[in-house]
């Protein structure tokens, strides 16, 4: 079955194709970065006035790079949120209008989970083993820090979130706030390759023992606090330290969280996956602690842990075959219950 996924809930314009869920044909994005590096964050208006001028060249872009036409698609799954509600709606009314106008099966899936089945995708030519359930996801992306369990492809439960800032806020602030550009997560990543991590000891929040839920805010401004503290903004070694020393602190936060979440759950199998999976750092860390407890690592690569539309076709897939349809009545959840 060939589904047809389509992406708009930030600032990402996104369209795939992928086959009975894991097999991707064609995968294109259309990054905003330039439209919103200017103003050292996504502004939502500007947003979705670039979806709308995207979305048609990039499904088309799809399609092509896949060698396939509409005639071939089997189904539809779009993005219903959470995220930025005019982007979102840009991908939905594109996706009702092809459904109905082609009598195609539609399904609106939720972006978070998404992210998770990125761990299923597999690029051309490519044959991976997929995570076993029951596995622990732990979705690290701009607006969320979410440690969810999945019992099959459908069925998850949350087990923990951010109470504050997601981890990629609290980067991509920091960079901000260190005069690294945007968006600043991938900044850190690059320069902290040339800083001391022990540089400084920044706070590791983890909210008491075996807690499941994080908190990011008060690293932040522990940042903000060492920064006024210096005569000068800092330069050269000591702005790659203290890139190298934030990131560490929440590396650290991170991976014990999904270690606690594992010894939880008694999952043995863990994914990982979000715009901050695509962090370097971060990936050798969580490799080294697989091997040591012995744990099987999903990290899809980064095109596939940064906002894509073939998570969104490959959940599409598997909620396609649960017979979960939707309507011309499929609305945005800009907010969406319990994420
Ligand atoms: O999942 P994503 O592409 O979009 C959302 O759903 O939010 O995640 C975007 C976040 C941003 O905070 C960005 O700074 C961060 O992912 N990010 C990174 C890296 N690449 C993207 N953070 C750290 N290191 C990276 N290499
Ligand atoms: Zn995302």
């Amino acid at each position: 079955m060939l589904v047809l996924g389509i992406e708009s809930s930030c600032d990402d314009t996104a369209a795939a194709l992928v086959e009975d869920g894991r097999k991707v044909l064609s995968s294109v994005v259309s990054s905003q970065e330039a439209i919103h590096a200017r103003y050292g964050g996504v502004v939502p208006e500007l947003a979705s006035r670039a979806h709308i001028e995207a979305i048609v060249p990039v499904v088309e872009g799809a399609l092509s790079s896949a060698g396939v036409s509409l005639d071939d698609i089997d189904g539809v799954a779009v993005t219903q949120g959470p995220g930025l509600v005019g982007s979102i709606l840009i991908g939905l009314s594109f996706a009702k209008s092809l459904s109905y106008v082609r009598g195609l099966p539609l399904t609106g899936v939720n972006h978070i989970e998404a992210h998770a089945h990125a761990a299923f995708l597999m690029d051309k030519g490519e044959d991976k083993e997929p995570p076993a359930f029951p596995f622990v996801a732990l979705i690290v992306s701009g607006g969320h820090t979410t440690l969810l369990l999945f019992e099959d492809f459908t069925r998850y439960r949350i087990l923990g979130q951010t109470l504050d800032d997601s981890a990629g806020e609290a980067l991509d602030k920091v960079a901000k706030l260190l005069g690294l550009g945007y968006p600043g997560g991938v900044a850190i990543d690059a320069l902290s390759r040339e800083g001391s991590r022990d540089a400084i000891t920044f706070p590791r929040p983890l909210l008491g023992k075996g807690n499941l839920d994080f908190s990011f805010s008060g690293l932040k401004t522990a940042m903000l606090t060492y920064v006024k503290g210096l005569k000068a903004l800092p330069v050269d070694g000591l702005l790659a330290d203290l890139s190298a020393s934030f990131q560490e602190s929440v590396v650290d936060v991170l991976v014990t969280k999904a270690l606690w979440a594992v010894e939880a759950t008694g999952a043995r199998n863990l994914v990982v996956a979000g715009g901050v999976a695509s962090n370097s750092r971060f990936r050798e860390s969580l490799q080294a602690i697989a091997l040591e407890k012995g744990l099987k690592l999903f990290i899809p690569p980064p095109g596939f842990c940064t906002d894509n539309a073939a998570m969104v076709a490959s959940l599409g897939y598997r909620q396609l075959g649960a017979g979960k349809l939707a309507g011309l009545d499929l609305n945005a959840k800009p907010t969406w219950e319990g994420f």
